[in-house]
């Protein structure tokens, strides 16, 4: 019944919005197929402050992220079923961008949240700048795994860029092309 079901999918609505074909074939519509990324709003702090915390162990606070939609900066959530699973912040100028903050919530992580974001974020830039850089803590090893994946390569250190226990930690910088 179910491989009928995707034949009669593929034939009759293959491109129907996700969301109105999971009300339909709701087995056939993977939680991925159903993320849905859009601006984030003052309504949405909470939850992502709640992330913020978990992930941080020097996390942004209100003031930061009010600054961010002040500033006119792509704020951006990542949402399944009504609930913010992640978020992303990036800022734009002349000819290049700069992912701020990019965060998945500890329970949803490993399940492709944070590639979607990253890849929503390079489309979102590409025709408007050249180039994304971003910065890293070295012992971020995930962090670093996924922007590798997503093609980003080294290009410095920033010295003591970040607060940690101990004084301060280096920061790498990791910067991508983006070829229109
Ligand atoms: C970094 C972070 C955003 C990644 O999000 P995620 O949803 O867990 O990552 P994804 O599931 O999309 O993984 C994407 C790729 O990165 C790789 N990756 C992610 N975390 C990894 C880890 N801990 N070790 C090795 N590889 C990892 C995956 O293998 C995956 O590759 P694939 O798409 O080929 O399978 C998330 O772990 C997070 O929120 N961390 C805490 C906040 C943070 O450190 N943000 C970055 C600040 S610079």
């Amino acid at each position: 019944m179910r491989g009928l079901m995707d034949k009669i999918k593929k034939i009759m609505v293959y491109d129907a919005d996700n969301e109105f074909y999971a009300k339909i074939f709701p087995d056939s519509v993977t939680k991925k197929d159903l993320l849905r990324i859009r601006t984030m709003t003052h309504s949405d702090l909470d939850s992502v402050l709640l992330i913020e915390h978990q992930n941080y162990e020097f996390p942004w606070e209100e003031d930061i992220f009010v600054d961010c939609f002040k500033a006119g900066y792509e704020c951006l959530v990542c949402e399944y079923d009504n609930n913010i699973l992640g978020y992303c912040l990036l800022s734009m100028a002349v000819g290049e961008a700069h992912i701020l903050n990019i965060s998945v919530h500890q329970k949803e992580q490993s399940q492709g949240i944070g590639r979607r974001m990253l890849e929503h974020l390079i489309d979102t830039v590409r025709g408007k700048a050249e180039t994304i850089f971003l910065e890293v803590r070295p012992s971020n090893v995930g962090a670093i795994a996924l922007y590798e994946k997503m093609g980003f390569n080294e290009i410095g250190i920033r010295k003591g860029y970040y607060p940690a226990q101990n004084g301060r930690e280096d920061a790498i910088m990791l910067a991508l092309e983006i070829f229109n």
